[in-house]
């Protein structure tokens, strides 16, 4: 064997491989499955299309060990490319090191150069205690990727483990983070500091499991009860998407029968006579879209509005609806920031936006004006006003106020608006209405009950009804329920040509 012949070099490449990737996988293997984790490679083996991942620098050496703490490389999911990285814990507690730093900017401006989504799956330290001001060099060097990134290619966080410190900003900036009931954390400070600082006790899944991030926080948007079951949602979230924001999401063509079925015609009887008593528009949601399948995102984070992607004639629609279930479906600052969110992603990927409304109004309070519901408010609003792609309105039941200016309508700017013939367009409910209109009345009534009685019936017929909204033109049909899904089907239709944009600007200034 000579030195450099090929026998040698292959020796050479093997011997390396072998620290690199084969020995390493085998220190990591039994710490993370000993603390019932999967390593960084076995997550995106399980992400990605069988067989399909191609690891890059896996032979960058950084100051510990080859690698240096991080899986890059790319493959399929559904056939179609992603790019991918994954956070080795077991390598200094997953912290980021400048080779590491330099292997997720390396594979996200591949992703960004070719378009295609990037997917981080994330489990680590923070910054790196040994490489000082570099480690956050590298940091600020991602951020700034991922900033750029966003609304061209989709950006999906898995959050995995603990991910601590500057761990957690990278996926803050990205589209969608995915955490594990658990054994995922997040937190920018730890429970130590926090105690040392403000005498706070408090545990790592109090202060940042996957619980608390996505019914509290609104960090996360998805609570997996396993990491197969994120890895699952991931693929599942990414049918929804396009590879970038020039490209349409995937979609099998097929024209749907529009003849009611017995999901439209159970419709008719869903909406309670009372205003007052709920029903589950889940059950709307499910009846519109094909199969009835509807992958939610942020279920448990502001339920009193739901958000999620579904189907209709195989392409991909935004859903976003009031839930009467919840906080009888009013708007407050977490459900407007939730929805604003959703309908801004839907629109940075050419997801057309199906709204279902019913709902009462803004949530009254002194907790929702200090903490902001103008300012904060008004985001649902800016998204809305801002949004090019199809948007389809469908009112069901209230639509009150300025809720209703709010909630996808005409005004705003969306192409199609439809009411069931059990709307209620209306400044406010008839209750509040009767009582501002007519107090001196009731005042000196005899029987005000039975005065009041008329005058909200007298309301009823008269204002709160869809009719004022369609003589004008805001609604553009009046219909039966279960003629919803044939009405949105056909608007889809009309509006898959839709040409709209903005004025020439920098970057609009939507209020924070
Ligand atoms: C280098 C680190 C490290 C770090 C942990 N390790 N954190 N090495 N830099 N930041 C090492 C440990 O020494 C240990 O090495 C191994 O990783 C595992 O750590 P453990 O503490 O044993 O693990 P665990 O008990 O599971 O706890 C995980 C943890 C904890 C909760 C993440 O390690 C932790 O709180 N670490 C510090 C977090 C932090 O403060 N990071 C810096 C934030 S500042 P051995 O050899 O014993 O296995 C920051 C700035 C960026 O990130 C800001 C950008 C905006």
């Amino acid at each position: 064997m000579t030195l450099h012949g090929t026998a040698d070099g292959l020796a050479r490449l093997k011997e390396r491989l072998d620290e690199a990737v084969h020995a390493a996988e085998a220190r990591a293997t039994a710490k993370q499955h000993a603390k019932g984790r999967l390593t960084a490679r076995e997550r995106i083996e399980r992400l990605l299309d069988a067989g399909t991942f191609v690891e890059l620098d896996a032979l960058a050496k950084g100051s510990l060990v080859y690698g240096d703490g991080v899986v890059t490389g790319h493959g399929t999911i559904h056939g179609r490319r992603v790019c991918v990285f994954a956070q080795d814990f077991t390598v200094a507690g997953g912290s980021l090191g400048e080779v590491y730093g330099q292997k997720i900017c390396k594979v996200m401006d591949l992703a960004v150069r070719n378009g295609c989504p990037i997917i981080g799956i994330n489990e680590g330290a923070g910054a790196r205690i040994q490489e000082g001001v570099v480690s956050l060099g590298m940091y600020g060097e991602i951020f700034r990727r991922n900033i750029r990134a966003s609304g061209v290619i989709p950006q999906i966080s898995l959050v995995m483990g603990a991910c601590a410190g500057g761990h957690v900003y990278s996926p803050a900036l990205t589209d969608f983070t995915i955490m594990v009931d658990s054994s995922s954390h997040m937190f920018v400070t730890g429970p130590d500091v926090i105690k040392t600082v403000t005498g706070e006790d408090v545990t790592f899944e109090e202060l940042g499991g996957g619980r608390v991030h996505n019914s509290r926080s609104g960090v996360a948007h998805y609570l997996a009860h396993d990491e197969d079951d994120a890895l699952d949602y991931t693929r599942a979230l990414l049918s929804y998407l396009p590879d970038n924001n020039l490209d349409e999401p995937p979609h099998p063509v097929f024209e749907a029968d529009l003849e009611p079925s017995a999901g439209d015609l159970a419709l008719d009887e869903l909406v309670p006579d009372s205003p007052n008593q709920p029903y589950d528009m889940h059950d709307v949601i499910a009846a519109l879209l094909d199969d009835g399948e509807f992958l939610e995102v942020q279920a448990l984070f502001a339920p009193n509005i739901v958000v999620g992607f579904g189907r209709i004639e195989g392409r991909p629609v935004g859903v976003v609806a009031n839930q009467p279930m919840r906080m009888a479906g009013t708007l407050d600052i977490d459900a407007s920031e939730k929805a604003a969110r959703f309908v801004r992603t839907c629109d940075a990927f050419s997801v057309p936006v199906l709204t279902l409304v019913d709902v009462p109004g803004f949530l009254p309070g002194t907790d929702q004006e200090w903490n902001g519901i103008i300012r904060r408010g008004a985001k649902l609003l800016y998204a809305y006003g801002e949004a090019t792609v199809p948007l389809v309105t469908v009112i069901t039941r209230k639509a009150y106020g300025g809720a209703y200016d709010v909630m996808g309508s005409k005004h705003l700017g969306a192409d199609v608006n439809l009411a069931w013939s059990s709307a209620q367009i209306a400044v406010m409910g008839a209750q509040g209405a009767v009582n501002i209109l007519h107090r001196k009345r009731l005042a000196a009534a005899d029987d005000p009950g039975a005065l009041r009685a008329e005058l909200i019936r007298e309301y009823e017929e008269t204002l709160a009804t869809p009719y004022l909204a369609a003589e004008r033109g805001y609604v553009d049909a009046v219909i039966r329920p279960s003629e919803t899904r044939r009405e949105v089907t056909l608007a889809l239709r009309l509006l898959r040509g839709k040409r709209d944009a903005l004025p020439p600007k920098k970057h609009g200034n939507i209020p924070l």
